[in-house]
């Protein structure tokens, strides 16, 4: 029997990198999973792949900024399975031109909205299902960014991942009485598309130094399927051959 069989997942950014593996591992779990993200050819493929083997999924394309449109998705995954035990907040991305200096008002607001305002819109459509079941868990994916500034990923999405890891801190506050649970998980470098963003992405021969998708994928897993009764409310996971990330570039 699988660690998450029964469950059911929302996994926002499931068309790649960390939320592409985490979907893959939580289905490979019995799990049913909902792949969000704003491209639909990335989820049609993934979706094919995993119902290939037997997987159970819903192909959910929304733009995690758009309330309205979170709220289409939530309403389609609980009328379909009738409930949602876990939520990934995984959907992330940053600008090129990201210096304080530099970055646009425009760019620091995309930045926050999507990182940050994006995990609060799924989490509040969420939440009332998770309170009605008595159960849930909620897994931010904020960033090593998150605790440590760095000149690599720039200030805006710092202080967007800073504010996960807070907003996380006020999710376990006041849900842990419904018996809900919120972990922010905040990974180091990780070799995945939204490197290629950077003004100058790393080296192949760097990302293979790297932790991988699917190291992101086992630790959100090993956290959705601890006892409900057991909260990880924080967790760094670092390359263990670390790069000087205070650096500019690389
Ligand atoms: N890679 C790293 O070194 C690293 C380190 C720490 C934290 N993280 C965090 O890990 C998470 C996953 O990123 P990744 O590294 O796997 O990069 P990625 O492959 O670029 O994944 C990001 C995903 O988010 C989706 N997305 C972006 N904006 C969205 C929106 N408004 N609504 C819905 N989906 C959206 C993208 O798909 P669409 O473009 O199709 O929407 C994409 O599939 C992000 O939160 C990132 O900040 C990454």
């Amino acid at each position: 029997m699988g660690r998450l069989e029964g469950q059911v997942a929302i996994v926002t950014g499931a068309g790649s990198g960390i939320g592409r593996a985490t979907a893959m591992a939580f289905v490979d779990e019995g799990c049913r999973v909902a792949l969000v993200g704003r491209r639909p050819e990335p989820l049609g493929e993934l979706a094919e792949e995993l119902e290939e083997h037997g997987g159970d999924v819903l192909l959910c394309p929304a733009d995690v900024t758009d309330r309205a449109a979170v709220e289409v998705l939530v309403d389609r995954v609980v009328s379909t399975w009738g409930r949602i035990d876990v939520l990934v907040n995984n959907a992330g991305s940053n600008v090129r031109r990201r210096k304080v200096e530099e970055v646009s008002e425009q760019d620091w607001d995309a930045v926050l909205r999507v990182n940050l305002t994006g995990t609060f819109l799924v989490t509040q459509a969420v939440l009332p299902h998770m309170r009605a079941q008595g159960s849930g868990t909620v897994l931010n994916v904020s960033s090593m960014a998150g605790h440590r500034a760095s000149a690599l990923t720039g200030p805006a999405y710092s202080a967007a991942k800073a504010g996960v890891i807070s907003f996380t801190d006020s999710l376990n506050l006041t849900e842990r009485v419904h018996g809900v649970r919120a972990c922010a998980v905040c990974p180091g470098e990780v070799a995945t598309p939204i490197l290629d963003l950077r003004p100058q992405p790393p080296s192949a021969e760097a990302r293979a130094a790297m932790l991988q998708p699917e190291d992101l994928a086992q630790t959100l897993l090993h956290v959705a399927s601890l006892p409900q009764r057991a909260t990880i409310e924080l967790l760094t996971i670092y390359p263990t051959v670390q790069r000087d990330w205070t650096a500019e570039s690389s």
